[in-house]
C-alpha cells in the first residue's frame, strides 16, 4: 500500500502536503509571541503565564485529572463542560431526584453539594529538566535506560524545595528527548454548583456528539473550596470559597469571523509525529477493529435503555463514553483519507530523506517493525476492546489481578479496601443481565475476528451469537463475580464486605467461577500468543519513534515543532472561523437559540428542549445576551488545535477574556490527533452568551452572575 501511495503522492500539490497553519499545543513557558500578536493578541506571553506574579495561568486547572476548567469569580467558581461534571451530577442523581434530567442550582453556598474524590490541579510553575533526567543515559538501552530515567526523576523530584501542599511531576516531551518538571497544587473540596438539565447540557447527545453544526449548552458550575489560609484541604464544612490569585472576566460581547482568539488547558494525547507506515496501520487495521467491537456493544446497551429508564441512568455515563471514541475514531479514519495524511507523510518523509539519509535508515527499521507488529497489533486491538466493553470480562480481569496478588502476597488492607470501593462502584452501574448479552456478543465477535493462532483451543463454539447469547446467560447466572451466585453467604454486588469476609474461601470460588474460568482461558492465550511480541516489538518501535522524532527536528529547520500533548499544560491559538469540509457545504462559526428550537423533538430522549427554554425563546426574552442579529448565540468554531482533555478548557480572546467554553471539535477534522488539517480542523465552543443567559434566564440564578466580571 505505501508504494502506491508514493506513486500518487507525487500527483498532490506540493503546496497540500506541506501547509501547516497555525495548529500546535505550545508549552505556556515557550509561545511564539509574535505570531500570536500578529494575528491580534493585545496582551503578553508573561500575562498568560508568569511563575512570579498572578497571570492567566492561576485561573485554568485540570479537573478530576481529565478534564479542564477555568475559575470566572473571586470566589473560586468554576466553569467547566456538563459531561466533565457528568459523572459528579450523575452520582448525585437517583430515579426520583434526577439531576441529569432535571438540572440542578444552588440557590447559595450552603446548598453546594460535595464530591468526595474530585480534585482539581493548580500549576505553579514549569521548569525544563533535561539535562537532569538524561544524566547518565547516553549508552544505555532498554530496560537499564527506563531504570536510569526512573532513578534520575526520583533524584531531581526530591532536590526540589516545595511546600508540602505541592508535589512535582516529571513528563518527557518529544518521546523523552525532553523533560519538562511541573509544580503542583491540588484542592480537594470542589462542590458542585450548577447544571443545567441534559436537554440543555447534552443536547443533541450523541447523535450531534463531534457534530457541526452544534447546539449544546455543555457547561456545569463547581466552586473551589479551601482552608482558613485558602490552602488545599479535604472536605469539611468549615472550608470557605478558594480566593485565586486570578479569575476570568466573562466578554460578552459579539463575535466576529477571524477574532483571534487562544485556548488554554491540558490537552490528553496526540500523535503527530509518527511514520506514514504508523498512520496507515491505525487508518485502515487498528481504527476499524476497535469501531467494529464498540458498534456492537452500543446497540445491545442502546436497545435496553431506550425502554427502560433505570436502565438509562445507569449506564448513561458509561455509555456516553463509549460512544464517544467510537464516533470519533469513525471521524478520524474519514479524515485521515479525506486530508491524504498517508500520502503527505510520504512525502514528506521523501523530502527529510533528501536533506538527511541517515533517516532512510530509521525509516526502514520503522516499517519494518511495524509490518512485523502488525497482526499483534490487530490483536491486542480487539483484546483490549473487547475486554473494556465485555464488563463481565472486566470484571472477572480485576478479580483475575486480585487472585495474581494476593498470592504473591501483595495484598495488605488497603489494597483490600480500595479494591472493594472499585468493585462497589463497577456494581453500582452494572446490569449482569443486560451484559451478559453485551458479552456474549463481543465474544462472537473475537471470535470470528481473531487469528487463530491468537485463540484458545476449542474457541470456534463461540462464534455462533445466538448460541453464545444462552450459554453466557446460563455461565453470568452461576457467577460469583456478577454477583448472581453468592460467596462467604453473599453477593459481591450485594454485600461486599460480607463476601469478602473469609478470602481464602473467596479466592479458591472465584478460581472454579465459570465467568472467571472462562476469562482466564482468554486472558491466558493472548498472554502467550501476542502480547509478548506485541510489546516487545513496541519497546523497538518506541526507541526509533525518539530518533526519528530528534531527526524531524534537526533535518527540518523551517518548521517550529510543538511536542505532542500529554495531558500537561498547553496553550493553543487561531482564529474564530467556519469551513467548508465538502464539495457545496459550507459551515457557518456560529449558531443560535432558533437552531435548538430547529432542532427540537418533544420528547426525544436527545433533542427534546424544556418547556422554559421555549417560552424565554418565543418571548425573545434575552437579556444583555443577543448578538447583532437579534438571537443568542450558541456555540461557535475557532481553528485552535485541541483534543481529549482540552474539554472545558476557557476560550480566551485578545485580552485575556473568557469568550466560550471548549468542548468538541468538528468530526471532519477529528484526525487533528495525528494530523492537523487547517482546512477541515475546527475546535467547538459554547459562547459565554449562552451560559450566562442559562445562568440567568433560565436557571433564574443571577447570583452567580453577580460573582463575575462581566466584559460588555
Ligand atoms: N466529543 C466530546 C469529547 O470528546 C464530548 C463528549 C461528551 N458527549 C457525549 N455525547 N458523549 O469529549
Ligand atoms: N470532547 C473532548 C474532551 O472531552 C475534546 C476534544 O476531543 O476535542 O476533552
Amino acid at each position: 500500500m505505501i508504494k502506491k501511495i508514493l506513486l500518487s503522492a507525487f500527483l498532490l500539490p506540493a503546496a497540500m502536503a506541506f501547509a501547516q497553519q497555525y495548529g500546535g499545543m505550545w508549552i505556556p513557558t515557550e509561545l511564539n509571541e509574535k505570531e500570536m500578536k500578529d494575528l491580534g493578541m493585545k496582551i503578553s506571553a508573561k500575562d498568560i503565564f508568569n511563575p512570579q506574579k498572578a497571570s492567566i495561568k492561576d485561573a485554568v486547572v485540570q479537573f478530576n485529572g481529565g478534564c479542564t476548567a477555568e475559575i470566572i469569580s473571586p470566589k473560586g467558581l468554576l466553569l467547566t463542560n456538563h459531561h466533565c461534571g457528568f459523572g459528579q451530577i450523575q452520582a448525585h442523581s437517583t430515579v426520583q431526584n434526577d439531576l441529569l434530567s432535571n438540572g440542578f442550582w444552588a440557590t447559595n453556598m450552603s446548598a453546594e453539594l460535595p464530591n468526595p474524590g474530585v480534585t482539581v490541579d493548580f500549576i505553579v510553575d514549569i521548569k525544563e529538566a533535561t539535562d537532569q533526567i538524561l544524566e547518565g543515559t547516553d549508552n544505555l538501552t532498554e530496560p537499564e535506560l527506563s531504570k536510569k530515567i526512573s532513578n534520575n526523576i526520583e533524584v531531581y523530584k526530591n532536590s526540589q524545595k516545595i511546600e508540602n501542599y505541592q508535589s512535582i511531576s516529571v513528563k518527557p516531551m518529544y518521546y523523552g528527548n525532553k523533560y519538562y518538571a511541573y509544580t503542583i497544587e491540588t484542592y480537594k473540596d470542589i462542590r458542585l454548583v450548577g447544571a443545567p438539565p441534559q436537554s440543555i447540557g447534552k443536547f443533541g447527545s450523541d447523535t450531534d456528539n463531534w457534530v457541526w453544526p452544534r447546539h449544546t449548552g455543555d457547561f456545569s458550575m463547581f466552586r473551589i473550596y479551601a482552608d482558613k489560609n485558602n490552602k488545599p484541604a479535604e472536605y469539611s464544612k468549615d472550608n470557605v470559597p478558594y480566593v485565586p490569585k486570578h479569575f476570568l472576566p466573562v466578554s460578552i460581547k459579539d463575535k466576529n469571523e477571524n477574532d483571534f482568539t487562544f485556548v488554554f488547558g491540558f490537552p490528553g494525547k496526540t500523535t503527530e509525529y509518527l511514520p506514514a507506515i504508523a498512520v496507515e496501520k491505525i487508518m485502515t487495521e487498528i481504527d476499524p477493529a476497535k469501531i467494529a467491537v464498540r458498534d456492537v456493544a452500543l446497540k445491545t446497551l442502546d436497545e435496553k435503555m431506550r425502554v427502560d429508564n433505570a436502565t438509562r441512568i445507569k449506564y448513561a455515563s458509561k455509555y456516553a463514553s463509549v460512544a464517544n471514541y467510537w464516533k470519533k475514531w469513525i471521524g478520524e479514519v474519514e479524515g485521515l483519507r479525506k486530508s491524504n495524511a498517508v500520502e503527505k507523510k510520504v512525502m514528506y518523509e521523501g523530502s527529510l530523506v533528501a536533506k538527511n539519509s541517515e533517516i532512510k535508515t530509521t525509516l526502514d527499521q520503522l516499517n519494518k517493525l511495524y509490518t512485523e507488529q502488525a497482526p499483534y497489533a490487530l490483536n491486542n486491538a480487539y483484546y483490549s476492546e473487547v475486554i473494556r466493553n465485555a464488563e463481565t470480562l472486566a470484571l472477572a480481569n480485576i478479580y483475575s489481578n486480585y487472585i495474581t496478588a494476593v498470592e504473591a502476597g501483595r495484598m495488605d488492607e488497603k489494597g483490600i479496601a480500595a479494591l472493594k470501593s472499585k468493585l462497589t462502584s463497577f456494581y453500582k452501574d452494572y446490569s449482569p443481565e443486560l451484559d451478559a448479552k453485551v458479552t456474549a456478543k463481543l465474544l462472537a465477535l473475537y471470535a470470528n475476528k481473531t487469528a487463530p493462532q491468537f485463540l484458545p483451543a476449542g474457541f470456534d463454539k463461540f462464534k455462533n451469537e445466538t448460541q453464545n447469547i444462552q450459554n453466557i446467560e446460563e455461565i453470568s447466572k452461576n457467577s460469583v463475580i456478577t454477583g448472581r451466585a453468592a460467596v462467604n453467604g453473599a453477593s459481591l454486588s450485594a454485600d461486599i464486605d460480607k463476601a469478602f469476609s473469609n478470602q481464602d474461601k473467596l479466592v479458591k470460588t472465584l478460581k472454579k467461577d465459570p465467568v472467571y474460568q472462562l476469562f482466564a482461558n482468554i486472558k491466558d492465550t493472548y498472554t502467550k500468543t501476542a502480547d509478548p511480541q506485541f510489546s516487545s516489538l513496541q519497546t523497538k518501535i518506541d526507541a526509533l519513534q525518539k530518533k526519528f522524532m530528534q531527526q524531524q527536528i534537526t533535518t527540518d529547520k523551517e518548521r517550529k515543532f510543538f511536542p505532542d500533548a500529554n495531558s500537561t499544560l498547553r496553550v493553543t491559538y487561531g482564529k474564530v472561523k467556519g469551513s467548508s469540509p465538502r464539495d457545496a457545504v459550507s459551515y457557518g462559526y456560529q449558531t443560535h437559540l432558533a437552531g435548538v428550537i430547529e432542532k427540537y423533538v418533544p420528547g426525544d430522549y436527545e433533542f427534546d428542549v424544556p418547556k422554559k427554554l421555549i417560552d424565554l425563546y418565543n418571548k425573545k426574552d434575552f437579556g444583555n445576551y443577543k448578538d447583532k442579529g437579534g438571537d443568542v448565540p450558541v456555540g461557535f468554531t475557532a481553528t485552535n488545535h485541541t483534543t481529549g482533555g482540552n474539554s472545558g478548557s476557557p476560550a480566551l480572546d485578545a485580552y485575556g477574556n473568557l469568550v466560550g467554553l471548549n468542548f468538541d471539535r468538528q468530526w471532519e477534522g477529528t484526525m487533528s490527533d495525528i494530523n492537523y488539517d487547517p482546512r477541515f480542523s475546527r475546535n467547538i465552543m459554547v459562547d459565554t452568551k449562552y451560559i450566562l443567559f442559562i445562568i440567568d434566564k433560565f436557571a433564574d440564578s443571577k447570583w452567580l452572575i453577580d460573582e463575575m466580571k462581566i466584559i460588555k
